[in-house]
C-alpha cells in the first residue's frame, strides 16, 4: 500500500514533531488537536523549530515555507478521512487514546493504517478497541522528533500481512531508521532507558549527588549527549511518570516504579522544559538547577 497522505492525532511535543517530519519529507499532512488553542500552540511549535533550523543553516527558508504549506491543522476528525496512515500521539492514557480512535473510526477510510506513538501502552489493547486490529501497529518516535533518527515499529499478533512492511518503508521515507520490536510495554528503548532515568531521581533523592553532578557524571563519564535529569526535563516529568506507572503495572518490578519525588514534581507542575521548571529552571539561559530541589 502506498502512503500518500498522513494524519497525526495530537499536536503536543511528539505530535508536532511527527507532523513536522511528515510535512518536511513531502507528505500532505493533517494534524488534529482537541481545541483551537492547543492547535495554535502546536503549529507555533513547529514553525519555531523550522525557524530555528533556518537560523542554524539546517533548513532552507524555501523548505520551511514548503513544509508549512503541506501542513493543515484541524479540530475536526473529518479532515483525516482520506489519510492513508494516521499516527496517534495523544496523551499517554488508554482512555484518551481509545476515545480518539473511536472518533477517528467513524470517518477514516477502511484501507488506512492506524499507528500509535505510545511508548508504553499495549498496542494490542489499543488495536482491539478499534474495528481494524489487522491494520493497527506501533510506531514510536523519540524526542526531539525532528532530530532523533530512531523509530520503533511494533506489530502485534493480529497485524495483517504487508502492514509492517508498509510502515517500515514509510518510516524510512521520513528519514528515520526503524527497528522492529515485540508488543511489550516500553519496547526496546524505554525498557532500558526508564529504569536508568528513574535511578537518577533515586540517586538525587538519596543525596548521592547534586543535579548538576549527576548529569555531568553521565555526560562526561559515559559520553551521553545529555544527563538523565536534563533528559527527563526534555521528555517531560509527567510523561515519564505516566510511562513508569504503566511499565510498573505491566511488569510489577520495582525498577519501573516512579520514585516519590517524581509524583510530587508532577503535582507541583514541575514537568520540565515545557512548563519552564523541572530539575532545572528555564527562566534564564543557561538553565539553573531548580532551587527548590537544591535546598532539600
Ligand atoms: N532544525 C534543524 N536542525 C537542528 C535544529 C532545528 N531547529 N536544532 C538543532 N539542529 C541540529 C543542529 O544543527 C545539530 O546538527 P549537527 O549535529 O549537524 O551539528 C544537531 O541538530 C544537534 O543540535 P544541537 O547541537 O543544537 O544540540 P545538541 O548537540 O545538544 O543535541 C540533542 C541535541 C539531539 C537533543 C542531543 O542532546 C540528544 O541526542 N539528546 C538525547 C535525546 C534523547 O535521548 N532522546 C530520547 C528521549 S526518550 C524518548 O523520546 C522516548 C519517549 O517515549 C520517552
Amino acid at each position: 500500500m502506498e502512503i500518500k497522505k498522513v494524519g497525526v492525532l495530537g499536536c503536543g511535543l511528539m505530535g508536532a514533531g511527527i507532523a513536522q517530519v511528515a510535512a518536511q519529507t513531502g507528505y500532505p499532512t493533517v494534524v488534529l488537536e482537541v481545541n483551537r488553542e492547543l492547535l495554535e500552540a502546536g503549529l507555533k511549535r513547529i514553525d519555531q523549530f523550522l525557524a530555528g533550523g533556518v537560523a542554524k543553516g539546517k533548513v532552507r527558508p524555501e523548505d520551511r515555507q514548503a513544509t508549512l504549506s503541506r501542513l493543515t491543522g484541524t479540530t475536526d476528525y473529518k479532515a483525516l478521512g482520506d489519510c492513508d496512515i494516521v499516527i496517534e500521539a495523544v496523551v499517554e492514557n488508554l482512555a484518551a487514546k481509545t476515545e480518539a480512535f473511536s472518533r477517528l473510526e467513524s470517518t477514516l477510510k477502511p484501507a488506512a493504517i492506524v499507528a500509535s506513538n505510545t511508548s508504553s501502552l499495549s498496542i494490542t489493547e489499543m488495536a482491539v478497541s478499534t474495528k481494524r486490529p489487522e491494520r493497527f501497529i506501533g510506531l514510536h518516535f523519540f524526542n526531539p522528533v525532528p532530530l532523533m533518527k530512531l523509530v520503533e515499529v511494533s506489530r502485534t499478533i493480529q497485524t495483517g500481512p504487508g502492514v509492517e512492511e508498509t510502515v517500515l518503508g514509510f518510516a524510512k521515507s521520513l528519514g528515520k531508521v526503524p527497528i522492529r520490536t515485540m508488543d511489550r510495554t516500553g519496547f526496546i528503548v524505554n525498557r532500558l532507558l526508564v529504569p536508568y532515568i528513574l535511578d537518577a531521581i533515586r540517586a538525587l533523592e538519596e543525596g548521592v549527588g547534586s543535579i548538576t553532578d549527576i548529569d555531568q557524571g553521565m555526560k562526561l563519564g559515559c559520553g551521553h549527549p545529555m544527563g538523565p535529569l536534563t533528559l527527563l526535563d526534555l521528555v517531560g516529568i509527567d510523561t515519564t511518570y505516566y510511562i513508569a506507572n504503566i511499565m510498573f503495572d505491566e511488569f510489577r518490578e520495582p525498577r519501573f516504579a516512579p520514585p516519590p519525588l517524581m509524583k510530587r514534581m508532577v503535582l507541583a507542575g514541575f514537568n520540565g522544559r515545557k512548563t519552564g521548571k523541572g530539575f532545572y529552571d528555564y527562566s534564564s539561559e543557561p538553565p539553573r538547577p531548580n532551587d527548590f530541589l537544591a535546598q532539600r
